[in-house]
């Protein structure tokens, strides 16, 4: 039987590489959610693709996903690939710019959570948060990614402790904090840098540490870098 997967952030970027992947692999149904997918389906004529607009920062996201999921039943692995930066002074950081980070980041991660755990437990599965080099404790900190990189030290955080909260139930919760990467979201942290590697290389590892690495490891938090930044 198809394993289903799940990625949130799947429009562009490394998710959208993600989704490339899993869609050739015919043993596996892909989920893939964004705010504007619909409209950019690249994965039209793929039958194990699904997707659907989704919004973190919705003020309904239990009810968007129940109504999603009214047609897919067991999920398997589900990768929260979604983010948002803001690149500003910590001064002059808006209400908004700091909430909306959170949201999208943190929170709305929680809650849809609080959805997709109950619907893992009993079969089991994996659950891959992708985080940040600048929320991996020690490393190099960047002006201006105050609200980004700190809401996203919340996600690793977070993978500890539901890892440890869920220990007992066959799900696994690991966390990988990328490094540079050739994105758009690249481009409005370090503008003009280039990154060495590109959006779909990351994605090939982050696929194979998703169906692979949650034998060997729970509650882990893994850089994968080759740059600062
Ligand atoms: N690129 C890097 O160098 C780098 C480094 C460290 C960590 N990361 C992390 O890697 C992940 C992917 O980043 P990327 O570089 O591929 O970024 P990206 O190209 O900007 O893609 C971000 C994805 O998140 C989705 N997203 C944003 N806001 C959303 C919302 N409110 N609800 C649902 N989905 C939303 C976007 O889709 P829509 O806009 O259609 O909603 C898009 O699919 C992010 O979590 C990022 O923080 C990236």
């Amino acid at each position: 039987m198809r394993k289903t997967i799940v990625v949130v952030g799947a429009s562009k970027g490394i998710g959208a590489e993600l989704v490339t992947l899993f869609a050739a692999n015919s043993n596996l149904q892909v989920i893939a959610l964004a705010r504007s997918i619909e409209e950019e389906n690249a994965w039209r004529d793929k039958d194990n693709v699904f997707v659907y607009n989704f919004d973190l920062a919705s003020l309904s996201i239990t009810e968007d996903l129940n109504r999603i999921f009214s047609k897919h039943s067991s999920i398997d692995f589900l990768i929260n690939n979604a983010g948002v930066l803001v690149n500003k002074p910590f001064l002059e950081l808006s209400k908004n710019d700091i909430h909306t980070s959170y949201q999208v980041n943190v929170m709305g991660i929680m809650e849809s959570l609080q959805f997709f755990l109950p619907k893992m437990l009993s079969k089991g599965g994996h659950i891959v948060n992708i985080s940040s080099m600048g929320a991996f404790q020690g490393s190099v900190k960047f002006a201006g990614l105050s609200t980004y990189s700190s809401s996203k030290a919340a996600l690793t955080n977070l993978t500890e402790m539901l890892a440890e909260e869920f220990k007992d139930s066959n799900v696994k919760f690991n966390c990988l904090c990328l490094g540079a990467v050739q994105t758009e979201m690249l481009a409005k942290a370090f503008p003009g840098y280039e990154a060495p590697i590109s959006a779909s290389k990351m994605a090939n590892y982050i696929a194979d540490f998703t169906l692979n690495q949650w034998q060997w490891m729970n509650g882990k938090i893994i850089p994968v870098s080759l740059s600062t930044p």
